[in-house]
C-alpha cells in the first residue's frame, strides 16, 4: 500500500486515461436515461502539484496551448474549473473530479479506496454531494457488490496501482467476473506498458470472454526498451459507439505532444485478441 497517485498525477497517462474517461462519460450523457459509474480505485480525487513533478510531461505540456486542442475541451475544462482563473496550472482533478463534473442530477457514482487517508481525502471532498457515495475497502470485492445498478447503464473504471505483477491477473479475473454479473456495464481499465508479456498475456486472456474488447494503447518513448514506463493502455469492453473512430483521430497528434521526443508519440487501436498478436510481432 505504498501507491499515492500524487507523484504521478496529470502525467501523460493520466492525460489519456482522463480523456477517453470523458469521451466515455460523455456518451452515457447522450441519452436521457440515468447512468451510474463506479470506480474502484478511486485515489484522493484532486491533487497539488509540485515543481518537476511528472505533470510536466503531461497536462503541463498541453495547458499553455490548450486552446489548440478543441478535441479535448471538455477535459481541459474540468482541468480548468480546478485551477486559478489567471491561467497557472496549480492542481489536477483525479477520476472522482472527472466524473463529478460530467455527472447530470439524476446520475450516480460510487468511489471505492482502499488507503485510509487518500479514503479520508476522497470523502471530505466529496461528502455534500448526494448523488456520490465514497467507500473505504476493497475495489476487487466490491465491483461486484455495486453492480449491476438498477439505473442498468454506465461504467465501471478500474485503475490499481500495478504495484505488483499480479494486477494484470487480478485486471483480468475482475472483468471476467464483471462480464458475467453485468453484461451491459461498459468496462475500463488501465494498465502500464513496460514490456510486452504481462501485456499480452492479459489481452489473450480478455478476449476469450471478451472478444470484441477495444484496447487502445498510447506511447510517449521508444517501444523497444523493457521494463520502464513507455506508454499505459485502456481496455474498454462494451466500448460507445464511434469511441474507437474518435479516438483513431484524435490520439496520435496527442500522443506526438506528449512524447518526450515527437518521433516516438505512437498510438495503436484493435480489439484485445489482434492487439496482443500485433504486440508479439513488435
Ligand atoms: C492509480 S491510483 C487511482 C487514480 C484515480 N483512479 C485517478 O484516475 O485519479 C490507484 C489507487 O488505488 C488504491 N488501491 C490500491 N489497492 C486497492 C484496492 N484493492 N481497492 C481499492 N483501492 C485500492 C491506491 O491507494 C490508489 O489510490
Amino acid at each position: 500500500m505504498n501507491y499515492r497517485h500524487g507523484f504521478h498525477a496529470g502525467n501523460a497517462a493520466d492525460v489519456f486515461k482522463h480523456y477517453v474517461l470523458c469521451l466515455i462519460l460523455t456518451s452515457l450523457k447522450a441519452k436521457p436515461a440515468p447512468f451510474f459509474v463506479l470506480d474502484s480505485h478511486a485515489g484522493a480525487g484532486g491533487y497539488r502539484f509540485s515543481p518537476g513533478g511528472e505533470q510536466e510531461w503531461g497536462i503541463g505540456r498541453l495547458w499553455k496551448e490548450r486552446a489548440r486542442w478543441p478535441a479535448l475541451a471538455e477535459y481541459l475544462r474540468i482541468v480548468a474549473h480546478h485551477n486559478p482563473a489567471d491561467g497557472r496550472l496549480m492542481r489536477y482533478p483525479g477520476s472522482p473530479l472527472i466524473v463529478r463534473a460530467l455527472l447530470r442530477p439524476e446520475d450516480r457514482a460510487t468511489f471505492v479506496e482502499r488507503h485510509p487517508e487518500e479514503h479520508a481525502a476522497l470523502h471530505a471532498l466529496l461528502k455534500d454531494d448526494q448523488r456520490l457515495a465514497v467507500h473505504l475497502g476493497d475495489g476487487w470485492k466490491l465491483i461486484n457488490a455495486f453492480t449491476p445498478p438498477p439505473e442498468h447503464r454506465g461504467l465501471v473504471l478500474i485503475d490499481p496501482p500495478y504495484e505488483q505483477r499480479s494486477d494484470f491477473d487480478e485486471v483480468a479475473q475482475a472483468l471476467a467476473r464483471g462480464r458475467r454479473h453485468w453484461r451491459g456495464g461498459i468496462y475500463c481499465a488501465w494498465y502500464p506498458i513496460k514490456s510486452g508479456e504481462p501485456v499480452r498475456t492479459f489481452l489473450r486472456t480478455v478476449s476469450q470472454f471478451a472478444p470484441e474488447a477495444l484496447a487502445v494503447h498510447l506511447f510517449t518513448l521508444p517501444r523497444d526498451v523493457d521494463n520502464r514506463l513507455n506508454g499505459s493502455g485502456l481496455l474498454i469492453i462494451n466500448p460507445p459507439w464511434k469511441l474507437g473512430s474518435t479516438l483513431t483521430t484524435s490520439l496520435p497528434p496527442l500522443a506526438s505532444r506528449l512524447a518526450h521526443d515527437a518521433r516516438h508519440g505512437h498510438v495503436m487501436i484493435a480489439p484485445a485478441g489482434e492487439m496482443a498478436r500485433a504486440m508479439g510481432r513488435r
